[in-house]
């Protein structure tokens, strides 16, 4: 795995990315804060050696490397997810390869269902904590030894300076954004009646199937993060609709310019 790294770091580095500072993974249905980024570069993930081959999901996997708001940004537009069969080790190792290159901070999105039927369907929820619920963790081995300590604190995994800074910004630009606790599921199948109750009566807030991994492997190479997720249905269990998922990619689609403003106005601060 090391081998791997230093390869595509190696790579990535002949292709001209240099010294990126923030780093960023894009969501479903979150592409178009790319539209704010001065693009110096993108590469298919097809073409960069050792990433994960790419599966009909990822059509649109590209990494980028520009400018946003001043600073280097290195972006992940579409991320790898455990549903389209990928081991936790391939899922989290553009986060590894972030890391070698150089970024400092890393800001996640996706999209979520609401458990707390508080927060409202199109809402952003901001990250406070989360549980892992894919049944395994991307510090097995001996290998991850050589990156950082498997035995990582969790107390604080998503970056409190960042999260304080992203309330602010919602709260200056009149944005909702809730707070809470997101629960990782592997999927792709969507949850039960009697899974959306156990998921509300363990304390999570929203369900989705990415996001941990990523966040358990930078916390494991101390890079700090954040994460938003977009709030795209609602998970009550006593009157469930089937899911609509071009509804959800729709939500997902009208939520996006606030969580560009979040981001954007976050990376100007760092
Ligand atoms: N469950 C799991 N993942 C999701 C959901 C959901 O209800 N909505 C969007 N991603």
């Amino acid at each position: 795995m090391i081998t791997q790294i230093n390869e595509t770091v190696e790579f990535l580095e002949s292709k001209n990315i240099l010294n990126p500072v923030i780093g960023i993974v894009l969501g479903t249905g979150l592409g178009k804060l790319v539209e704010k980024i001065d693009i110096e570069i993108s590469i298919d993930y097809d073409e960069i050696p050792n990433f994960p081959e790419s599966t009909m999901e990822f059509h649109h996997g590209k990494l980028l490397f520009g400018t946003l708001e001043g600073k280097k940004v290195l972006v992940m537009q579409g991320r790898y997810h455990l549903y389209e069969g990928y081991s936790l080790n391939q899922v989290v190792f553009p986060i590894r390869v972030f890391k070698k290159l150089g970024v400092q901070k890393l800001l996640i999105s996706n999209a979520a269902g609401a458990i707390n039927l508080n927060y409202e369907k199109g809402s952003l929820m901001l990250l406070d904590d989360h549980i892992n619920l894919q049944g395994g963790s991307p510090l097995l081995g001996t290998e991850v030894k050589t990156l950082g300590n498997p035995f990582v604190d969790m107390s604080a995994p998503y970056n409190k300076e960042m999260n304080e800074k992203l309330k602010q910004i919602a709260v200056e630009n009149d944005i909702t954004l809730h707070e809470g606790v997101y629960a990782a599921v592997i999927g792709p199948h969507l949850e039960t009646r009697a899974e959306y109750r156990y998921l509300k009566v363990i304390g999570a807030d929203a369900v989705g199937m990415s996001t941990v991994p990523e966040v358990i492997a930078a916390n494991h190479v101390e890079l700090p993060c954040v994460a938003i997720s977009v709030l795209t249905d609602s998970c009550d269990p006593d009157n469930l609709q089937p899911i609509n998922i071009p509804e959800i990619l729709a939500l997902a689609e009208k939520a996006e310019p606030k969580m560009i403003t979040l981001f954007s106005q976050l990376i100007k601060t760092l």
